[in-house]
């Protein structure tokens, strides 16, 4: 049966549909779905693809390690991407205006362009601008070709013609295909375009990364439709009113999607943190009440984090709970056990809870900590100095096992932290010496293990 020529993609989810309709039926978000003119293959297009497959061969003959990876400058690029760059992949990277994506980008063809040509396309600056930005992040290279342009017919030729190890695409929502009638940013033009770069990238071993803006709006059509198509898809993250950005890869067919690479925006533009425990604790607010220092792991990586809750009277009939790096959900979930289980008594207090340096904290193993912040604000009595806190909490106020704590252990020993509260069994095997691990089972014990006045308080440790 022949493909009807035109159907409705959904701006949000990507998702097909043959006819129109108020609500998306995949996501179910409303006037999102856009008609789009499905571009039939070329019969020669067609009849090339017959003739290039070589069959069927068996798994034992194929080399799987023969995606040679270009390794670059910044292991964090390295780590998120699954230990390098893959020649003939389509990235495409996420992220709202004004985070850093074509600063980013910067910095990787500058990395890219010391060991082949580069191409940067950009539709949305000028050649000048670009050039600046370029100068400032001391990105300046003879191999770092630029091109303003935003037809994809123009782009494609340039590509070929240049053979660039790397070419990135700044923003996928600029670029237009002169043969389709839509504007450019609708779903027809986005997909078409980055349909035509995915085989260019594939045929001609050029890694191509294409910028994707993120708006609320949704007057775009978001990076969502273009999800499916690419093989991978990093999205960057943080507030750009803070130094921390955060690179996180939400699909990868050559890596693992856990990862995640830390930058810190400066004056020059970006720069890795390749010791995130040391840049994100604050020395100063460490020994106050409602500060804790949780082990949490990003991946395979783990991470220290400074957690602060605030719990004052409230002005207001209802009481306000708001949480920045963790998530909302959770926190009610903490209070209501901290109430409950631990029977110290919140009632119409407002909460206020932050994750130092824009990070985000999203797994269980953070709530013991979170419960602890809680707590010790409510107290006002601070934790002892140079103690990590690690476990999840049950809705019975149990304090339950996490994993990778061998990990977090030793991530908290190689930054001088001496005790650790922690989920009590498990194998004491993997735990660092240094450290003083207290087993609690639950959250009372927890409480009165942290704010015992016979603990001897450990030294204050030192961040430099
Ligand atoms: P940009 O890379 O243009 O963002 P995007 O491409 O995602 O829209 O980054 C813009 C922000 O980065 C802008 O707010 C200024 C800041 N910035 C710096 O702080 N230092 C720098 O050296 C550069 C180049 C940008
Ligand atoms: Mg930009």
């Amino acid at each position: 049966m022949a493909r009807p020529s035109t159907v409705f993609a959904c701006s949000e989810c990507g998702g097909e549909s043959p006819k129109w309709a108020g609500q998306c039926p995949h996501c179910k978000a409303w006037n999102t779905l856009e008609e789009f003119k499905v571009v039939q293959p070329r019969k020669g297009r067609e009849a090339e693809r017959k003739t290039q497959s070589a069959g069927p061969v068996p798994l034992t003959d194929i080399d799987a390690d023969d995606a040679p990876r270009l390794v670059l400058d910044w292991g964090e690029l390295n780590r998120v991407l699954g230990g390098g760059m893959v020649p003939g992949s389509l990235v495409l990277v996420g992220g709202e205006p004004g985070v850093g994506k074509s600063t980013l980008l910067m910095h990787l063809a500058r990395q890219v362009a010391a060991r082949g040509a580069v191409l940067y396309v950009s539709g949305e600056e000028s050649a000048r601008q670009v050039k600046m930005r370029a100068d400032r992040l001391g990105a300046v290279h003879d191999r770092l070709l630029m091109l303003p342009e935003t037809d994809a017919d123009a782009v494609l030729g340039a590509i070929e013609i240049t053979a660039p190890k790397l070419a990135i695409v700044d923003s996928i929502q600029t670029m237009y295909d002169a043969g389709l009638e839509a504007a450019a940013g609708t779903v027809s033009q986005v997909r078409e375009c980055a349909a035509r770069l995915q085989r260019l990238a594939k045929a001609s071993g050029t890694t191509i990364f294409l910028v994707g803006h993120v708006t609320k709006e949704g007057s775009l059509a978001g990076p969502r439709v273009l999800e499916h198509m690419v093989d991978t898809v990093l999205y960057l993250e943080g507030d750009r009113h803070q130094e921390f950005r955060i690179l996180r890869a939400t699909k990868n067919r050559f890596g693992s999607t856990d990862e995640i690479g830390i930058f810190s925006m400066g004056e020059a533009g970006l720069e890795e943190v390749a010791d995130p425990s040391a840049a994100l604790l604050g020395e100063n607010s460490l020994n106050s009440s409602g500060t804790v220092v949780l082990a949490a792991v990003e991946g395979t990586r783990p991470l220290l984090v400074e957690l602060q809750s605030l719990v004052t009277d409230s002005p207001y009939e209802l009481p306000r709970r708001s949480a920045t790096g963790v998530d909302l959900n959770r926190l009610h979930m903490i209070i209501a056990v901290v109430e409950t289980r631990a029977r110290l008594r919140i009632g119409k207090r407002d909460i206020f809870v932050n994750v130092a340096g824009g990070i985000r904290v999203s797994e269980p193993a953070a709530d013991l900590g979170l419960a602890l912040s809680i707590a010790s604000n409510l107290m006002d009595q601070p934790l002892p100095g140079g103690t990590v806190v690690i476990g999840e909490l049950g809705l019975t106020g149990e304090v339950r096992r996490v994993g990778q704590l061998d990990r977090r252990l030793q991530e908290a020993a190689r930054r001088g932290f001496t005790r650790a509260i922690i989920p009590s069994g498990g194998t004491v095997a993997g735990r660092p010496a240094e450290l003083d691990c207290i087993e609690v089972r639950h959250l009372t014990e927890a409480i009165s293990v942290a704010f015992s006045p016979d603990l001897v308080p450990a030294p204050r440790i030192h961040i430099e």
